[in-house]
């Protein structure tokens, strides 16, 4: 079973045996940065690995990184050497060594074992199984390659390497960065002898770490294995994005053996889902930019996301792939929410301003023209505008005129309001009259400044955060079949984002 090995990097001997005291017994190792260490003189280092050795309560790798490999020892080498000899004396179970100079340390006689590991923070180099090779001609009792993934298609080559060789020596193979999430949080699933998890977002001492934390608690890291399915949101950049907290709460509260990833894909989307689609992979949120490209890769494309061009859930089922859109009956049942509350509906005839032609005013135009709303679209760029209202039979205009009208219904589409730049509102505030109904696509913050002038004017509003999390929940049922357990899914998406 793959361990979660939380590496400390205090600066005293102290601060580092109470955060090494301070994690629970889920997190089975820790890693002990002798390189963090800030002690002047030898003597007292030498002293500080056997206290650290002493102190530690549960097995411990001591590493003791130079600066070349991404650590923080300037001194001497000879020196560097030496104190990794001195924690093999004094007890150590583990010691981590380059594998440049992975023969001058052997652990003797001791029970000690010995990590031969290579890093690469710039790429994942061509000639991974070499190597691998390598670091095991040194006496390995355990290889580990951590290197950096620039893209989906070098995390895909580390999963292969690990499935190769991790089942018959121990082997901890793990991609940094943004697009290496997938292999720390399924070295269990794939035999990874163990995976890092950072002490706190700040402590990270690896590009792309997840924190124990959320190793634990939303990725429920001891409960994955061979037969957990695999699901994920497809986006670049993909670490900002809320829909692996929402959907892991979900399955959790549901007591299903399934687990929700980031999944970092700039190019090569084909060879991503072929590759996932070996390992498990049940299903898929997908986003920006990849809404429309992915539907090349579909088996099936059911007729509301190919109307709108643009499949945001992708779902896996005896080998076929269907792609479909929740995004669209989201919006529609935010609306018809608002509209009930406002005594508005039906919708048919009602008069609506909707602002941004993208994507995302794309899904809600046709579903608006569909319940036979009046509509008019207005754009910063009043050419795609146009083009949009023209497909729809809607009619269209520039920012600067839509004070000259008096919808009933004004919906915003585009970015205007979203954090950091929250002070923004999309349209003029004289449109915000008594009854009109106000909805926002933004959720982050979840009250934007157009929801809450609106509501202060009496206008009816409907949110961002509630369109986002029905998005969430129609993707989870048609996933699964089951009905989505949207309080839990609310209320870890509610923690998140309330500063
Ligand atoms: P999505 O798929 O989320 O809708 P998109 O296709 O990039 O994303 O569309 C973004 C929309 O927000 C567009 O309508 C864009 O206007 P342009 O077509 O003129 O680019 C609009 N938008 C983005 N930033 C904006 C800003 N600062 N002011 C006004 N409109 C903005």
């Amino acid at each position: 079973m793959s361990k979660l090995c939380v590496p400390v990097t205090d600066t005293s001997v102290s601060s580092m045996l109470d955060s090494i005291h301070s994690l629970p017994p889920e997190v089975e190792m820790v890693e002990v940065r002798l390189d963090y260490l800030q002690i002047p003189d030898y003597q007292s280092l030498e002293r500080a690995v056997v206290r650290l050795c002493r102190g530690k309560d549960r097995p411990a790798i001591f590493t003791n990184r130079p600066i070349r490999s991404g650590g923080r020892w300037e001194g001497d080498e000879g020196r560097r050497l030496d104190l990794i000899r001195r924690a093999i004396s004094s007890g150590a179970e583990f010691i981590d060594v380059e594998l440049e100079v992975a023969d001058r340390i052997s652990c003797g006689g001791s029970s000690c074992r010995k990590i031969v590991s290579y890093h690469n923070f710039k790429c994942t180099p061509p000639d991974l199984q070499k190597i691998y090779g390598q670091c095991q001609r040194r006496d390995a009792d355990i290889v580990k390659i951590a290197v950096l993934a620039n893209d989906m298609a070098d995390t895909v080559r580390m999963i292969e390497l690990l499935r190769e060789r991790g089942a018959s020596s121990p082997l901890i193979a793990l991609s940094m960065g943004e697009a290496g999430v997938p292999t720390r949080v399924l070295a269990p699933r794939f035999g990874g002898f163990l995976t890092y998890g950072s002490y706190s977002d700040e402590r990270a001492s690896a590009p792309g770490q997840v924190t124990w934390k959320s190793m634990l608690d939303m990725y429920r890291f001891h409960n994955i294995g061979p037969d957990t399915a695999l699901y994920g949101v497809v986006a670049n950049p993909v670490m900002h994005s809320m829909s692996p907290v929402i959907h892991n709460a979900a399955f959790a509260e549901c007591g299903m053996n399934a687990v929700y990833l980031p999944f970092k894909v700039a190019d090569g989307l084909g060879d991503f889902l072929d590759a996932f689609q070996n390992y498990g992979l049940k299903g898929l949120s997908v986003t920006i930019p990849h809404k429309e490209k992915i539907m090349g890769f579909m088996d099936e494309v059911d007729d509301m996301a190919s109307n709108i061009c643009a499949v945001n859930t992708v779902t896996i089922r005896d080998g076929m792939r269907y792609g479909s859109n929740t995004d669209v009956e989201a919006a529609i049942d935010t609306l018809r929410g608002a509209a009930k509350r406002a005594d508005m509906l039906p919708l048919d005839g009602r008069r609506a301003l909707l602002v941004g032609a993208g994507g995302a005013a794309r899904a809600v135009a046709t579903a608006l023209t569909e319940s036979g709303v009046v509509l008019t679209i207005a754009n910063r760029t009043v050419g795609r505008a146009q083009e949009l209202a023209q497909s729809l039979g809607a009619d269209f205009c520039g920012l600067d005129e839509m004070e000259q009208y008096e919808p009933d219904i004004i919906i915003n589409t585009t970015s205007v309001g979203m954090y950091p730049e929250v002070d923004r509102i999309p349209v003029p505030a004289s449109l915000l009259r008594k009854n009109v109904i106000v909805m926002d696509a933004v959720y982050n913050p979840i009250e934007t400044k157009l929801l809450r002038i609106a509501r202060g004017r009496d206008c009816v509003t409907a949110s961002g955060f509630e369109w986002f999390i029905s998005q969430a929940a129609g993707q989870f049922e048609t996933w699964t079949g089951r009905r989505a357990p949207r309080k839990v899914m609310e209320e870890v998406a509610r923690e998140r984002l309330q500063p």
